[in-house]
């Protein structure tokens, strides 16, 4: 049972207090600068269930000094940062102070998303927080919601530094779609390189056929240079450093995974009466992309979903969508009267179902 103290008697303490788990911490004491006299507590919420062992009777700040705490939270959108000052000139250690007002937990929440593309660690703060919470309030459910879920890609998946969490979220959500709805088929990616997007691809799937297409020695420069001119030997060499072998090693279900190595489509051979559920085209260039989505878009199963990336960063630059895989898929979409649904991940993936 952790013992807190809110630091703030107004309107902020009382949303805290009713978000506040009572199997999991303690209210020993209010404090404020200014207000004096008996705590006026929340009419509604969990207030009755929480074991409070103070006598109700708000104190000042500086008693925090003879008061033995878990965590002091600040409760005030107005006064967060003077009260951060007060807490640091009263030497209370930074990892006891949370801040729990509402714009820094949402600008918090932003932050913490933005570092954590960098950072495996959340900060002890808002460790400190999700734990200490039992939402009830919607805006925060939302937060804790999503900073519950990403801290559990980094602890089940393993989530590396530079993992895209919004892209790989969004895989896993079709993953549990496909799953509910009850649907057939095999998943593919194609344009694998070392194997990091389709590791998780493999784990949200375990029960699939999971096809991998790649030379798995880099672009071909033959098929690169069709569309891109010349294309120098230092950047073919850049995507030289995988093998098959090394990405089957990163495999949770390498029974379960097919190697295809060689060209796209030509290593399609064979596989003309697969059906699919889901497909993952991460080839970057306009040729593959668009024979990729000429293969499997006909025997992608009704509801099946395929996710292409590098289709909108640095989109339209004079007027014209410059991303080469952004480019096939406006031209398939056009060509089959369908649309795609964007995804704010770092690339700027698109979403096809049909
Ligand atoms: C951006 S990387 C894939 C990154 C990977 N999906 C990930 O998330 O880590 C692009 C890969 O597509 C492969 N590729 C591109 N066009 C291809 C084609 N026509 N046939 C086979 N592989 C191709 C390249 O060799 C390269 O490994």
């Amino acid at each position: 049972m952790k013992k807190i103290v809110l630091y703030g008697a107004g309107a902020v303490s009382k949303n805290i207090i009713k978000m506040l788990n009572p199997g999991k911490c303690q209210v020993i004491a209010i404090v404020d600068k200014n207000k004096r006299g008996r705590y006026d507590p929340p009419k509604k919420g969990l207030w009755w269930d929480i074991p409070v062992s103070w006598g109700g009777d708000i104190l000042s700040p500086q008693s925090l000094k003879d008061i033995s705490f878990d965590y002091v939270l600040i409760c005030s959108d107005l006064y967060q940062c003077e009260m951060r000052q007060t807490l640091q000139k009263l030497e209370i250690p930074n990892e006891k102070i949370i801040n729990a007002s509402n714009n820094d937990f949402e600008f918090d929440y932003r932050h913490f998303y933005m570092s954590s593309l960098y950072t495996r660690n959340a900060s002890p703060s808002h460790e400190a927080l999700v734990e200490l919470t039992d939402c009830e309030i919607f805006d925060y459910v939302i937060c804790r919601e999503l900073m519950l879920r990403r801290k559990r890609y980094i602890e089940d998946f393993q989530m590396q530094i530079n993992d895209d969490y919004v892209r790989l979220s969004t895989i896993e959500l079709i993953s549990a779609r496909i799953r509910n709805m009850g649907l057939d088929g095999s998943i593919a990616e194609a344009g694998v390189y070392k194997g990091d997007t389709a590791k998780y691809i493999n784990e949200m799937f375990p029960e699939r056929k999971l096809y991998l297409f790649d030379t798995f020695d880099s672009f071909n420069k033959d098929v690169m240079s069709k569309e891109n001119g010349n294309v120098s030997d230092s950047f073919i060499d850049t995507f030289k450093d995988t093998s098959a072998e090394l990405v089957m090693n990163k495999m949770k279900y390498p029974e379960h995974c097919i190697i295809k190595k060689g060209v796209f489509p030509d290593t399609t051979a064979g596989l003309e009466n697969e059906e699919w559920a889901f497909v993952s085209l991460d080839m970057d260039l306009y040729e593959s992309t668009y024979s990729g989505l000429r293969f499997f878009w006909p025997k992608l199963q009704k509801h099946g979903y395929i996710i292409i990336h590098d289709c909108l960063h640095h989109q339209e630059t004079a007027g014209r969508n410059a991303m080469p895989a952004g480019r096939a898929v406006d031209r398939f979409c056009e060509e089959e009267g369908i649309n795609y649904v964007p995804v704010t991940d770092v690339y700027g993936s698109v979403v096809l179902t049909k």
